[in-house]
């Protein structure tokens, strides 16, 4: 079937870094068959919703979107439905939502346009299989940002954390050879970008059958023009001495870590099955902030998983003050289907408002410990990478290798530059600064 040359697409994405480079490969593929991308979907013949499902509230957005986006769709256009969220209803999704004629789970994408063209012709569509050998890596992705890239490294996870419905979703984990990722690496520099992020769903358990994750960052950290080298999320069980010796070692390796933390409980990590205590999660803390001084640490926590007592629930307010983050995701449990969390004993399960008051609690923990650490920054300097205008005022984001948020002042023509800034102010959170004016060297008489 020859498909109308002049079609065109709309992606919005939901859920987590992923998805957004998941979107990127989608459109990329899609633009390479002859579709051509538009920002608004009133002008798409094909939209596109790239989904995720981690907690209830993920999907209800998705859920209340279709419909709102229903208004937006013209006389000839489909609606489809990828990701998480579609892996994880399948073919349930058609009958919710009516109007969606093309389901596809995060391993389908290469069947995309044939998808296309039978929902284009009136078919609907469902495609869910996993492919175990699938990376996309004859995918050109159309990259969103101009200044930092996401290059994915891994696929799937093979942990089983209880509540998780990311194993269901996104299948069993495999790593893409250290040789393309290099190359994507290469692409990306060549493109103009200094700054990449390594995707993972347990990105430091990376193995490609000849290399693991501490020679993967000195690979990467050796192609000429990375400025910065992120990764995220890694697991604090595969945080070995390798790994944080690369960190080290590597002088793109930037001086952050995402490291989730979930509970600073025990007894609730085992029910978690996070497969590390608390002391063992302190002592990675430790050893990552003995070998790089200074390191900003951020986190994601559960509260309200079942059974959570308020002895554990203070050990989480301990471990979060002991550590003292620089910023949390703070979530409340939400049950998934087929989880192993949803089959633990009914009267483990929190009720509503106690979960709700936790989380208020550990809100102003995290937020109160990270103010008094950016405090303390006050008068330092930073290399920051200029991202984009803020959202208000006529002043710059930066984002500093620490991974602090600086607003500047400047225009947009500074975009894509790396300065350096000292930081004046802060909201507890955020920073204002002030580019400091770097003393030129003088010429040297000979
Ligand atoms: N792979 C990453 C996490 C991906 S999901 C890792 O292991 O660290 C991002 C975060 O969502 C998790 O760290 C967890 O804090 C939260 N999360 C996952 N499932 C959840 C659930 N059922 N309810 C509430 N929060 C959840
Ligand atoms: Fe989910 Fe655990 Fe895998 Fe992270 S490690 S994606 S939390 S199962
Ligand atoms: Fe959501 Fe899937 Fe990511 S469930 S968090 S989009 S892996």
């Amino acid at each position: 079937m020859t498909l109308d040359p002049r079609a065109t697409v709309y992606v919005e994405t939901y859920g987590c870094q992923m998805n957004v480079s998941d979107s990127e490969l989608i459109l990329g593929k899609l633009a390479a068959e002859g579709y051509r991308p538009v920002d608004v979907p009133e002008e798409a013949d094909v939209i596109l919703l790239n989904t995720c499902a981690i907690r209830d509230h993920a999907e209800q957005r998705v859920i209340g979107r279709l419909g709102e986006l229903k208004r937006s769709m013209r006389a000839g256009s489909v609606m489809g439905v990828a990701g998480c969220m579609a892996q994880r209803l399948g073919p349930e999704l058609l009958t919710k939502a009516r109007h969606v004629s093309l389901v596809v789970g995060p391993d389908g994408y290469r069947a995309l346009p044939e998808l296309l063209a039978r929902a284009r012709g009136g078919e609907r569509a469902v495609q869910t299989s996993f492919d175990l050998e699938e990376h996309y890596e004859d995918f050109a992705p159309r990259r969103f940002d101009k200044v930092k890239a996401w290059i994915p490294v891994q696929r799937g996870c093979d942990y089983r954390c209880t509540y998780c419905i990311v194993p269901f979703t996104r299948g069993a984990e495999r790593s893409r050879a250290m040789a393309d990722v290099v190359r994507e690496a290469r692409q990306v520099v060549e493109e103009g970008i200094g700054e990449i992020t390594l995707l993972g769903q347990t990105v430091n358990s990376y193995n490609d059958g000849t290399h693991d994750f501490a020679e993967l960052l000195r690979a990467v950290g050796a192609v000429p023009g990375v400025r910065r080298l992120r990764f995220t999320s890694p697991h604090p069980n595969d945080f070995s001495d390798a790994v944080i010796e690369a960190m080290g070692d590597v002088g793109a390796v930037c001086e952050h870590v995402h490291l989730p933390m979930q509970s600073g409980s025990t007894a609730m990590l085992k029910r978690m099955l996070r497969r590390y205590s608390r002391e063992e999660y302190l002592e990675c803390v430790a050893r990552l902030r003995a070998r790089i001084p200074g390191i900003g640490l951020t986190t994601d926590v559960i509260v309200g998983f079942p059974g959570e007592t308020d002895d554990e629930f203070e050990e989480t307010l301990s471990a979060v003050r002991e550590i003292g983050f620089d910023d949390a995701f703070t979530f409340k449990f939400s049950p998934r289907d087929g989880t192993p969390a949803t089959r633990m004993p009914p009267e483990w399960t929190i009720p509503d408002e106690v979960a709700a008051e936790r989380l208020g609690r550990l809100i102003d923990v995290v937020r109160s410990g990270a103010r008094s650490r950016n405090l303390g920054l006050l008068g330092q300097r930073r290399e920051v990478l200029v991202e984009k205008p803020a959202r208000r005022g006529d002043l710059l984001q930066a984002r500093s290798r620490d991974y602090k948020t600086v607003l500047i002042p400047g225009d947009a023509s500074m975009v894509g530059s790396y300065l350096t800034v000292e930081l004046t102010g802060t909201t507890g959170s955020t920073f204002t600064g002030t580019v400091v004016q770097e003393r030129r060297s003088l010429p040297v008489a000979v």
